[in-house]
């Protein structure tokens, strides 16, 4: 199974941004740790904080991989054209927030990836990717 993990912008800075809402650690690092939890799963893992360069990616794995997580970030709240991006491919997309963005302000409340996506995990911590993952793979 194909997972690709696509961040959107100011999530490099994880462990270093906010820690009281986004925590302490470092996604690479983070990664690294699914990676071994998820030996049969090949993971990949794409951040950059420009919509357009989001948007390539999105389409550039969207017919090749089984699903998609996608953290868009900022753009959750703002981009028609990563919404019109996961509403193109083929793949699946689990939307997914480290906070729980419908308990911080109201510009947060909206996204334009929730209509087009799966499902959607927020809330958890950096324990949302993980979650994810699990909701990829077959259930008992
Ligand atoms: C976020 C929530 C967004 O509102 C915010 O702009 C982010 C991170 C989250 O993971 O909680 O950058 O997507």
């Amino acid at each position: 199974m194909k997972i690709a993990i696509i961040n959107g912008p100011n999530l490099n800075l994880l462990g270093k941004r906010e820690p009281e809402v986004y925590g302490n650690k470092d996604f690479d690092a983070y990664f690294l740790q699914l990676q071994s939890s998820f030996t049969d799963v090949s993971l990949t893992y794409y951040q950059s904080n420009v919509e357009g360069e989001l948007i390539n990616e999105i389409q550039r794995v969207g017919f090749d991989v089984d699903g998609i997580i996608l953290n868009a970030a900022a753009y959750t709240h703002t981009s028609v054209g990563i919404g019109d991006a996961i509403k193109a491919i083929a793949a699946p997309v689990i939307e997914v927030h480290i906070s729980n963005t419908f308990s911080r302000e109201d510009f947060r409340h909206t996204s334009y990836i929730t209509p087009n996506a799966k499902g959607l995990i927020l809330g958890f911590g950096l324990d949302v990717y993980r979650l994810a993952i699990e909701s990829f793979l077959p259930k008992l």
